[in-house]
Order: C-alpha cells, then structure tokens, then sequence
C-alpha cells in the first residue's frame, strides 16, 4: 500500500488557512498555492539521492554533496494543478514540465482527458503530479494511468487537500505512488466537492466564477 504523507509544517497549515477562507481573493489565492506548493517540494524531495564531490572554495578543497539520482518532471492536471507549477520550479528549475488535461465531467464525476503532453525522456525521470484537489480520486488515478502508460515508472502524487474517497481510490488502483498532502480533509459532498474544503480550486486561481 502506497504511504499517504500529510505535511504538518507550520508554515504549510497557516497558508492552507488562508488559502480555504472564502474571503481571500484571486491574486492573494493563487500567490499562496504558489508559497504552499514551494514548501511542499522542500518536504517532497528529502529524499532525493546525493553524490559526494571535491568543490574548491576560495580556501581549500570542500568534501561536498550534489544531487546525483534521476532527473525530475512535474506534471501538472490541468487546469488547477498549473496554479503548483511554479512554486515547485523555485526549487528544482531544471525539471522538465509535462501536462495532463483532464476535466471532472459534472454529471458523472468522470475524469476526461483532453491534452497530454510529456517530456521526451519520460522513461529516465521520476515524476511529481500535481493538483490542489484530490476529491473522488479519479482524476489523479487517471493521470497516473496515462504517465505510467508512457514509460514512467517513480510517481509522486502531490495535492492541498484529499478526501479521504480520493486517497482510498489512487491506493487502490496505484499503490505504488506515494501520496502528499497539505489536509486530509473529511468527506465529499453529494457534488464531489471536498468537505470542508476550499471551494473550487480552479477557478479560485484563475477568477472564472
Ligand atoms: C478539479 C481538481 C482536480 C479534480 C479533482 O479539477 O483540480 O483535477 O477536480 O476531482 P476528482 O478527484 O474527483 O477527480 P476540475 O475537474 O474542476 O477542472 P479544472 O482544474 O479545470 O477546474
Ligand atoms: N475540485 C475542486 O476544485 N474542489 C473540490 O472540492 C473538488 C474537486
């Protein structure tokens, strides 16, 4: 069974307060999502793996660490999920971005894809999946199926807020991805709406309501 992770950091919990209250407004909303998903890859990437090196400092030679794994990709689910890109390319700007569209049709609360696409070397990196909202799960378990379907092989699943429907449903379907979250909220609504939640993800980031 994969590991679902919530990220208590203080920081990480006072930003998600504000990002959940109704008041907070479009420019405010998305600069937060940006701040949250920051801290959230410095949590997420612990366990990168490090080489050691010779560095030369102005003095002498420094016995140091790099980076030395696989090279990353995030991937947002679009639309919301871009409103996390940003933030986790403050920390590894050399990772490549790739995009899945899906949209949650309203009646059947099915995902649709529209839009894929990935990095070339998709086979050779690990992968972080992106999107504020991991509601009835589908979404995310369908963008897992369509990268795994590609070639890759390490996923990440990193969402603000999960149901817990959503966290049971990427388990079972891929308990090979580990999933991060910010809140692990209560339950659904009867129109797959997080309870209590932040409202609709993608167009509090973008003001299209
Ligand atoms: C939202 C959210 C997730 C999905 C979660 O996207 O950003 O992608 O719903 O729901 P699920 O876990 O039940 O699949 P939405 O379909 O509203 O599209 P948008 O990002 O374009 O607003
Ligand atoms: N998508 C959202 O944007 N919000 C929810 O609560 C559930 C799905």
């Amino acid at each position: 069974m994969s590991n679902l992770i919530v990220l208590d950091h203080p920081l990480i919990q006072h930003k998600l307060t504000m990002i959940r209250d109704h008041r907070t407004g479009t420019k405010a909303f998305r600069e937060l999502v940006d701040e949250v998903a920051m801290l959230m890859a410095f949590e997420i990437t612990r366990d990168l793996a490090l080489e050691e090196v010779d560095v030369e400092t102005p003095v002498a030679t420094a016995k140091a660490k790099r980076l030395s794994g696989k090279k990353l990709g995030i991937v947002p689910i679009l639309r919301a999920g871009l409103g996390m890109v940003n933030g986790v390319l403050k920390l590894i700007p050399a990772a490549k971005v790739g995009h899945i569209g899906l949209y949650r049709d309203p009646q059947t609360l099915q995902p649709v894809e529209y839009y894929v696409k990935m990095p070339p070397d998709i086979k050779e990196r690990d992968f972080i999946i992106v999107d504020p909202m991991l509601a009835t799960g589908g979404s995310a378990a369908a963008a897992i199926t369509s990268l795994k379907q590609r070639g890759a092989v390490n996923i990440k699943l990193m969402c603000l807020i999960g149901a817990p429907e959503g966290v049971k449903a990427v388990q079972e379907a891929h308990p090979d991805v580990d999933i991060y979250l910010a809140a692990l909220d209560e339950k659904l609504n009867e129109h797959g709406y997080i309870i209590p939640g932040l409202g609709d993800a993608g167009d509090r980031l973008f003001g299209t309501k």
